[in-house]
């Protein structure tokens, strides 16, 4: 990239570099960099011409809405972005905004030099750590490891060696920190190592920005199932179990929206059966799980139509409170499938809550469109959101129990989706695209 090919926008001068200690850029939506000046044109050559490979990982989502934003308005938007330079991490404001050609101008300066102390930890934390039962990371702000214990390190080589693969833990801690850098808490995951479930907590140290992991071993659990009924076991009855509260939280929130609905319209006639049927719903919920049988599902033969019709109310409400657009054709069939009602309105009612999860709040025109549709063997229900859609690396983890990007997840909804559909003998497909939406395919027999 030559000062030749610059885009006229950007003014030649500018680009001395003893003018100007700016970076300067012009990129497309996608971070791509298309031209730059001289200081740019050295982080090039360090980092690439993708702006997103120039900031530290948890800043980089923040970087994306940055782009979003800036390619919305004709307002200059200004953001700090952790980045490395020369080998050390720094502050860099961040301005932007769109030209008259609708090119995204980016110019940053270096707003102060975090310092960087190399923390050593203290010889005798170490021999305790080593001689405890379970295994422990400290990692820094830039994700280097500081500690590990000797046992993480025992299973990290074991596992490289007999996999001839990559680090069995990089891409849950990578994940987990930056949740915890964005929000600044504390949080836990379940893991999954071949036949092996990790319990991580991980501890964030603010003043140093620095994050601690244990790992837990839990027992040998072969099936999904029980690690639900383990994970109820184990909760103490003050603390409900992931897996009961997520189940409660559909029914909560379509009641406190259906009050909220009341109260607007002042009418509470309306919705009074509805909020009636979901405290039942709530009821079947906490018989479930209380017997612990929810193998046995009560199947019956219905019309899709009617099913999928009467749940519809349900979504509609959450979506007009939630500033969503619900669009809906559900083609009729005269054949029917077997299916348990509760568990297809729960498969349904977690695939609505992702996506409202995920929309963000600026987003406009915020559509969630369901459609049925019949075919020779089967019904298949098309669930698409224009959400922000997912990443590669989020989608090749999704069928796994337990993986969330969320700091509040649980990370149980699709998997408990997918075993619904699994125990109706349909399939469940998700396709997502980054920055368009996501479709979710639910294909279910006829009898
Ligand atoms: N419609 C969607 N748009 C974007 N990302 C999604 C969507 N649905 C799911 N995801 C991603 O998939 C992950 C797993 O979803 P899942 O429903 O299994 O768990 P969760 O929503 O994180 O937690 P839980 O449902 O247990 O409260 C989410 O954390 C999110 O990153
Ligand atoms: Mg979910």
């Amino acid at each position: 990239m030559s000062s030749d090919t610059m885009v006229g926008t950007l003014s030649s001068d500018l680009f001395e570099k003893q003018l100007s200690e700016e970076i300067r850029y012009c990129i497309l939506l996608n971070g791509k960099i298309v031209d730059c000046n001289y200081y740019g044109h050295l982080l090039i050559e360090e980092y690439g011409d993708i702006l997103f490979d120039h900031v530290l990982e948890y800043d980089q989502k923040s970087l994306y809405s940055f782009i979003k934003e800036i390619s919305g308005t004709h307002k200059v938007i200004e953001r700090v972005f952790n980045q490395r330079i020369k080998g050390e991490t720094h502050k860099v404001r961040y301005r932007g905004m769109l030209d008259i050609h609708n090119h995204i101008l980016i110019s940053g300066y270096i707003e102060k030099t975090v310092e960087i102390t190399r923390y050593t930890f203290p010889e005798t934390m170490k021999t305790i750590f080593n001689e405890l039962q379970f295994m422990f990371i400290l990692i820094d702000h830039d994700n280097q490891v500081l500690f590990s214990s000797d046992q993480y390190i025992n299973i990290v080589k074991t596992y490289e060696k007999e996999n001839k693969c990559k680090h069995p833990f990089g891409e849950v801690i990578r994940n987990m920190a930056c949740i915890m850098r964005l929000n600044k808490i504390n949080i836990e995951r379940y893991h999954y190592l071949e036949d092996k479930l990790y319990h991580i907590y991980g501890i964030y140290h603010q003043e140093v920005n620095h994050i601690s992991f244990t790992f837990n071993e839990i027992e040998k659990t072969e099936e999904f199932e029980k690690l639900i009924q383990y994970k109820q076991q184990m909760e103490s009855v003050s603390q409900l179990a992931a897996g009961f509260a997520h189940e409660l939280r559909n029914p909560l929130s379509v009641i406190r929206g259906f009050i909220q609905l009341s109260t607007l319209t002042n009418s509470m006639d309306k919705y009074y059966r509805t909020i009636l049927s979901e405290i039942d719903r709530m009821n079947t919920i906490l018989d479930d799980f209380l017997s612990l049988s929810r193998k046995s599902t009560k199947k019956k033969g219905s019309i899709p139509q009617t099913i999928f019709k009467s749940i519809m109310p349900l979504i509609h409400s959450e979506c007009l409170l939630r500033n969503i657009l619900l669009k809906c054709d559900i083609e009729p069939s005269a054949r029917e499938i077997n299916l348990d009602e509760s568990m297809i309105k729960q498969v349904l009612l977690n695939i609505l809550r992702n996506s409202v999860e995920a929309f963000e709040e600026e987003q406009e025109n915020k559509t969630f469109i369901v459609q049925g549709k019949t075919s020779e063997n089967a019904y298949t229900l098309i669930i698409t959101d224009n959400g922000p859609g997912m990443e590669q690396t989020v989608l090749d983890q999704l069928g796994k129990p337990f993986f969330t990007t969320k700091a509040n997840g649980t990370g149980i909804g699709l998997p408990m989706c997918k075993k619904i559909i699994k125990d109706h003998h349909g399939t469940f497909i998700i396709n997502s695209n980054l920055g368009e939406g996501t479709e979710i395919i639910i294909k279910l027999p006829f009898i």
